[in-house]
C-alpha cells in the first residue's frame, strides 16, 4: 500500500451507549460491537493496512460492574475462538498487547492459540489491546532495559522501541476514536507522538467501513510535517536533518 496511513488505532468506543439509546443491556452493545470488529478487520486486510490495533479493554476497565466485565470476557473468548478462522483465510498475523498473562487460563489459551496459528502470516498485523494501559507500557519497557542491561548506560528512544509491547507499532499514523469524546483514555501513549487524531461521533457498533475508508481518505490528504516544513515528509528524515543541524551548531 503506497499509502501515508500503515498503522492505525482505533479506541472502540460507545457501545454502551449504543445500547442504552435502543432500551437494551450495556452487553447487548458489546455484542453488536464485538461484530463489528469482524468487519473492520476484515476491511483493513482488504485495504492492505500494514496494522491495526484495537483497544479492547483498558487497565481502568476493571473498575466497572463485575458484570459487566464477566460478559466482556465471555465475549472475548467467543471471539477469539469464531475470528481464528479469519484470521488465517486473510493471512492476517494476530498478537495482544496489554498485560493478559494475568486473564483466566482459557483465555490465554486460546490467545496463545490463535498467535501461534498465525506467527507466519504476512499481511495485516492485528493487535488486540487486552488489560493494557499506555503508562504501563512504558513502565514495562523501562524496566525490562534495565533488567537486560543492568544499568549500564542511560535509556534511549531506541531501547524504548525495542521494549514496547509490540515494537512493529512504534509509529502510529493514525488514531481514530468512535462515540464523541475526545481523549485518549491512557491507550499507546508513546506511540502516538505523531499520530493524526480522528475522532467521530458515531458509536462503535455504527461505525462502518465506509466511514472507515472515509476517515483514511481524509487523513491522507492532510500534510504531515513531524515538526518541519513543508514537504518534509517523515519522522525519520527529519530526525535526520535535526542531526545534522546540531552537528552544524556544535
Ligand atoms: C467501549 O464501549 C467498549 C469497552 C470499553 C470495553 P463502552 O462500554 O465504553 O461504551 P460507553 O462509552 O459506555 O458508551
Ligand atoms: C476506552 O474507553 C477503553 C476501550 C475502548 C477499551 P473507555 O470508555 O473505558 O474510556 P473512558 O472511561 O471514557 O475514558
Ligand atoms: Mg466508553
Amino acid at each position: 500500500m503506497s499509502s501515508s496511513i500503515k498503522h492505525v488505532a482505533i479506541i472502540m468506543d460507545g457501545n454502551g451507549r449504543w445500547a442504552k439509546m435502543r432500551q437494551r443491556p450495556r452487553v447487548w452493545g458489546h455484542v453488536k460491537g464485538s461484530n463489528n470488529v469482524t468487519e473492520i478487520v476484515k476491511e483493513s486486510a482488504k485495504m492492505g493496512l500494514e496494522s491495526l490495533t484495537l483497544y479492547a479493554f483498558s487497565t481502568e476497565n476493571w473498575s466497572r460492574p463485575q458484570d459487566e466485565v464477566t460478559n466482556l470476557f465471555k465475549l472475548l473468548k467467543k471471539f477469539l475462538i469464531k475470528e481464528r478462522k479469519n484470521l488465517i483465510k486473510n493471512n492476517i498475523r494476530f498478537n495482544v498487547i496489554g498485560n493478559y498473562k494475568v486473564l483466566d487460563s482459557k483465555i490465554v489459551q486460546e490467545i496463545e492459540t490463535s498467535k501461534k496459528l498465525t506467527a507466519n502470516n504476512t499481511g495485516l498485523s492485528l493487535s488486540l489491546a487486552i488489560n493494557y494501559g499506555g503508562r504501563a507500557e512504558i513502565i514495562d519497557a523501562v524496566n525490562d532495559f534495565l533488567k537486560d542491561n543492568r544499568a549500564q548506560r542511560e535509556v534511549t528512544e531506541e531501547d524504548i522501541n525495542k521494549y514496547l509491547y509490540n515494537p512493529e507499532l512504534k509509529n502510529i499514523d493514525l488514531l481514530i476514536r468512535t462515540a464523541g469524546d475526545q481523549r485518549v483514555s491512557n491507550f499507546l501513549l508513546w506511540q502516538i507522538s505523531y499520530a493524526e487524531m480522528y475522532f467521530t461521533d458515531t458509536k462503535w457498533p455504527d461505525f462502518t467501513t465506509q466511514e472507515f475508508r472515509e476517515i483514511i481518505a481524509s487523513t491522507e490528504a492532510r500534510e504531515r510535517r513531524f515538526g518541519g516544513i513543508e514537504n518534509t515528509n517523515t519522522l525519520e528524515k527529519n530526525k535526520y536533518l535535526a542531526d545534522q543541524n546540531l552537528k552544524i551548531l556544535s
